[in-house]
């Protein structure tokens, strides 16, 4: 599983314990002061074995995760950040396996002008991924929860020739 714009890692430890000790996590963000707060709260745990931090420049390419190589991706509260979301939106295309999951919090859909939900839905299909429901369900903020929207989608499976 990748989690792309990480942050703090609200969610890394959590999606640790999920894929488990098979598994393996991608913490990707660019924020060194963010990382070294992820660092510190995982160091010592069982987890930490099943996580890599990668930490980038803020490009969206993706180049250090192989092809077809993650059966998931989280973009929570991370899209207000990126101006062109295509070029991040192909890289999870490609780096997922076919009919992988990505999950997006496009947060801040409740302040006009941060994430606007048609031109989410719109860029998400034109690079190759179905919007297959949204659900409600809790997300962290600032260490404090609160219900907000989920994009639940899939990455479409290619078609043989
Ligand atoms: C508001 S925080 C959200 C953190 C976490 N996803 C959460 O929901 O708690 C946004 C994070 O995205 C990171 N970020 C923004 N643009 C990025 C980029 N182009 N590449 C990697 N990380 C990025 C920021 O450094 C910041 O840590």
């Amino acid at each position: 599983m990748l989690d792309f714009g990480c942050g703090p890692g609200g969610y890394v430890v959590p999606l640790a314990q999920v894929v488990g000790p098979g598994g393996r996590v991608i913490a990707v963000d660019k924020s060194p002061e963010q990382l070294a707060l992820l660092e510190a709260s995982i160091e010592g745990t069982p987890e930490r074995r099943v996580i890599q931090v990668l930490r980038t420049n803020g490009e969206l390419t993706l180049d250090a995760i192989g092809t077809g190589s993650l059966d998931g991706a989280l973009l929570f509260d991370v899209l207000q950040h990126v101006d062109e979301w295509t070029p991040l939106f192909e890289a999870l295309r490609r780096t997922l396996v076919p009919g992988g999951l990505l999950l997006v919090n496009p947060s801040h859909l409740s302040h006009p002008g941060r994430v606007d939900a048609g031109r989410l839905e719109t860029t998400l299909e034109r690079a190759r991924f179905s919007v297959d429901r949204r659900v409600r369900n809790r997300v962290v903020h600032y260490d404090r929860l609160r219900e907000e929207e989920i994009l639940v989608c899939r990455a479409h499976v290619a078609l043989s020739a």
